[in-house]
């Protein structure tokens, strides 16, 4: 039988289950990446554990969302990463290095492996042919530990490139046509397969700023063939060993396939506040805007700088206009400081920012007040950029360098001549990526006192009877659950402190009220958690008290992070019955652990008295976790 690439790689790492739509599959993970935002969790949580070393090919602990430093608990948290790095046996990456996606393809990703990060973009390695998933931090810190990776068999999306990218269209016009085309749901159950003869033209740069947006569509992972293409990239990394092809074979059958002609491609924009409201820029000129941005990790690269320094190269900027480059890695930047494209955009009057981060998770450049910001973001969620009303639209580095000229959303073909191929790279790899020690059992771990130990989470009562805290309505993100932005990020290694900040933007009283209703019950309506794997946003509630989250649909990672940390995520089996349900009400679950156990799919609760009926869609496995009140307890009984 013809296979797609991805059954291939899930073939080579699978240790439980089979590859039948719907299973739950099992597979190895080779290697892991953590970011110190959801990093500090994942450590305490390994630590947990017990364990010696990690049992992985390679672990890497990034610091790169978090890097501030605007009082001690940044550098503590990095001081603490570093010496669990050591003790351990992980490759530790300190700030200002880069974004752990840039840097772990350049550095440690090859070809056919298998990824687990603690980041919604960990699919960004797919560029290179990994079958790269973002998870929960206690799923890497799992995968740490040796176990497998559980997830439901995925279904394989294929897109069929053909053609080649017109000038002034770049990589990030083919995923926000894909957007336009799907949304931000449609990618929900599948792996995204890149196929067909467009793939040729396109740099492993640009692939991995498409796999790491498929994280807006809601995939599992998107991936690539490796190629002629990825060896000569992996050869000037000085990685070429790392290389070996992989493609999927002639004729495999894809579940769902949608084809995408390069060649007709034109500048897009998703405008706010969603990366599925994608527009042709040629319609936007009307929108005058006062900040660009060039940075992170689905658009940070050498690549990405290189096109924003030949764009402006002897040029001003509209007057008034704050154009930032955010580099994605130290690399990106050295290499455009070697070849002096740097000076060309200094001279522009480009505003230079360290590599990481940064603007992109709140983390500074917040937008002035209703002024529009293009970003070369992956994700324009409303408020992420740290402005409430916030007016952000996401394209590629060509619309970026163009707008920032102009001043207005401007068609990058109608502002310049003819575009000139960018140079290949300068051979300069200046990383200060820290290997870990041969022996790590003698290194003592460093504390500071914002690091709280990891919370005992009770196990699932027998008779579950709770009250509704909150009522929101559909795709509501992991940012309204468990806001970013510099005041809480540094908290996340204290969930007490930070829980105090759940939903803070809906209801600034909701920590007090469910911690004064407990067990609490928060209520949503479609693709409920959507945006990033950050896993306080099913801790932190818990924390709290929050034992049942009903919705119309979940998002993947938060349901998986959800069932991680003992909370119920319980689907309407009516999706009106949304509607019957309210603040303040009380839902009666008689005999829920027992039933979940028994392996029940339909529940019946009590609203008032009255019948609503729910489904729990949960492996045997995941039922015993929810049983344990969560997933480290629950690894923790089995030891
Ligand atoms: Fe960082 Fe933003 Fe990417 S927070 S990992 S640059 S989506």
């Amino acid at each position: 039988m013809a296979k797609t690439l991805a059954r291939k790689i899930i073939e080579e790492h699978l240790v439980e289950g089979r590859c039948q739509p719907g299973e739950e599959i099992g597979l190895r993970i080779d290697q892991t990446l953590t970011q110190d935002a959801t990093g500090t969790l994942a450590a305490l949580e390994f630590e947990a554990l017990g364990l010696e070393r990690v049992r992985t090919e390679v672990s890497v602990s990034y610091v790169d969302h978090n890097i501030l430093q605007s009082d001690f608990k940044n550098p503590d948290d990095h001081r603490f990463l570093r010496s669990i790095a050591a003790r351990y046996g992980l490759w530790f990456s300190p700030p200002g290095n880069g974004i752990c996606h840039q840097l772990h393809m350049l550095n440690f990703g090859r070809p056919g492996a298998t990824l687990l990060g603690s980041d919604s973009h960990t699919p960004h390695g797919g560029g290179l042919g990994m079958l790269a998933m973002g998870a929960g931090g206690l799923d890497v810190a799992a995968a740490m530990a040796g176990q497998p990776f559980f997830l439901t068999y995925p279904k394989v999306l294929g897109v069929r490139l053909s053609g080649k990218l017109s000038p002034w269209v770049g990589a990030k016009d083919v995923i926000l046509e894909l957007l336009r085309r799907l949304s931000v749901k449609g990618g929900l159950g599948y792996v995204v397969e890149y196929h067909g003869p467009g793939v040729t033209g396109l740099s492993v740069l640009q692939r991995a700023a498409i796999t790491n947006m498929g994280a807006e569509l809601g995939a599992t992972s998107s991936v690539f063939p490796s190629d002629e293409k990825t060896k000569a990239f992996l050869t000037a990394q000085g990685r070429a060993d790392a290389w070996r092809e992989m493609s999927a074979d002639d004729g495999a059958v894809y579940d769902k396939l949608e084809e995408i002609d390069l060649a007709a491609l034109e500048p897009l924009a998703a405008c706010p506040s969603s990366p599925d409201a994608v527009r042709p820029v040629r319609e936007l000129a009307e929108v005058a805007v006062e900040q660009v941005i060039v940075g992170s990790c689905g658009g940070g690269s050498y690549e990405d700088l290189m096109t924003i320094a030949m764009a402006l190269k002897g040029k001003a900027l509209a007057p008034g206009l704050n154009l930032s480059v955010n580099p994605g890695s130290r690399q990106a930047l050295a290499q455009v400081t070697a070849n002096g494209a740097l000076l060309d955009m200094l001279e522009a009057g480009v505003r230079l920012h360290q590599a990481g981060c940064l603007g992109c998770i709140g983390m500074s450049q917040a937008p002035a007040t209703g002024a529009a910001s293009v970003r070369t973001f992956p994700r324009n969620f409303p408020g992420r950029s740290g402005t409430k009303d916030d007016r952000v639209y996401l394209t590629g580095p060509e619309v970026a360098a163009a707008t920032a000229l102009a001043g207005h959303l401007a068609d990058p073909r109608q502002v310049f001549g003819p575009q000139e191929p960018i140079p290949p790279a300068p051979a300069v790899r200046p990383e200060a990526l820290v290997a870990p020690p041969a022996d790590g059992a003698g290194v003592a771990i460093v504390r500071g006192p914002n690091i709280a130990p990891f919370p005992q989470l009770p196990p699932l009562a027998d008779d579950l009877v709770c009250t509704v805290a909150l009522k929101v309505g559909d795709n509501i993100t992991t940012d309204h659950i468990m806001p970013a932005g510099s005041k809480i990020l540094p908290l996340r290694s204290n969930v007490p402190a930070i829980s105090q900040f759940v939903f803070n933007a809906v209801d600034p009283d909701f920590p007090a009220k469910a911690q004064a209703c407990a067990p609490a019950a928060v209520v949503g309506g479609d693709n409920y958690g959507q945006g990033s794997s950050r896993e306080h946003a099913a801790l932190a509630p818990r924390y709290l008290g929050v034992q049942v989250k009903l919705a119309k649909s979940f998002a993947r990672i938060h349901k998986a992070n959800l069932i991680n940390f003992g909370v119920l995520p319980l689907v309407f089996a009516d999706p009106a019955d949304y509607d019957r349900l309210d603040e303040g009400q009380r839902i009666e679950l008689r005999g829920v652990k027992r039933a979940l156990l028994e392996g029940a799919e339909n529940l019946t609760a009590l609203v008032d008295g009255q019948p609503v009926e729910l489904r729990l869609e949960a492996s045997p496995r995941d039922r015993q976790i929810l049983a344990a009140g969560g997933r480290l307890n629950h690894i923790k009984n089995a030891l």
